[in-house]
């Protein structure tokens, strides 16, 4: 059976080296733990030499996005090749903080062709804003994941995975994260989409990953039976102690 998979998500935080390195400490205590799943911490930049070290032999490092050029000079960005060197092996693209200051479903699509060819796994964020009963956001979900995929061709689907995160549930306490219900729902119709788009065989292996709130208290119910292989994680992924249970309740 394939592992389950934990990303953590730092976004832009914490704020100092020596917390970074506090909780990098507390995750090494229960690399046990983590080593049962693929972990990945995506911390900011500026962390990426302290993480690498630290999470040797039980995570990878992930980067929160790409640079939107292959190749060249440019001021502001950071190269495919530093990201490579750094050993990140996975890049969180079109999460919707990110989409919110401007980025696109085409420019997402760009980055994933730019993740597939420099070999790091592109994991693409979906997510409604607004989740009502006419089913609106159904039809949200269906063109977000056409437009960020378009031009991913059946054989390279294999390398990516979806994480599902509406904006609704980001940043909030597990009780207004979704029910596992609404979850399971939800993975049903984005594999019929991905089947749509790639044939069954294939888009029944494709990773799908929930985020929104996780937190020690609904991982467990989250996971069980909702379809889903894992979690990609917030603010609880800069708490060891939290995050280590959500790990537990993967296992
Ligand atoms: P959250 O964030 O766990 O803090 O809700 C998840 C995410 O934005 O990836």
């Amino acid at each position: 059976m394939k592992k389950p998979i934990l990303i953590g998500n730092w976004k832009n935080k914490p704020g100092s080296l020596g917390e970074a390195r506090s909780i990098l400490i507390g995750l090494r205590k229960k690399s046990a733990v983590f080593k049962k799943l693929d972990t990945y911490i995506a911390p900011p930049e500026v962390y990426y030499e302290s993480v690498s070290e630290r999470v040797k032999g039980f995570a990878h490092l992930a980067s929160q996005g790409l640079p939107r050029v292959e190749k060249g000079t440019y001021t502001g960005v950071i190269s495919l090749e530093v990201l490579r060197n750094f050993g990140v092996r996975l890049a969180i693209l079109g999460h919707s903080e990110e989409r919110a200051l401007g980025e696109t479903d085409a420019l997402v699509a760009k980055k994933v062709q730019i993740a597939l060819k420099s070999g790091i796994k592109p994991l693409v964020c979906i997510g409604e804003r607004e989740h009502d009963t006419d089913g609106n956001h159904l039809e949200f979900i269906r063109r977000q994941m056409k437009t960020s995929l378009e031009g991913v061709k059946k054989k390279e689907i294999a390398e990516i995975m979806i994480a599902y995160e509406p904006v609704w549930a980001i940043g909030k306490r597990a009780k207004d994260a979704i029910t596992p219900e609404g979850l399971t729902e939800m993975v049903i119709f984005i594999r019929r989409i991905l089947t749509d788009m790639y044939g069954r065989d294939i888009a029944e292996k494709i990773p799908i990953l929930y985020g929104g709130s996780v937190e020690p208290r609904n991982a467990e119910i989250l996971y069980k039976d909702t379809g889903v292989r894992g979690f990609l994680v917030g603010h609880e992924s800069l708490n060891h102690k939290e995050f280590e249970q959500i790990a537990e309740s993967l296992i």
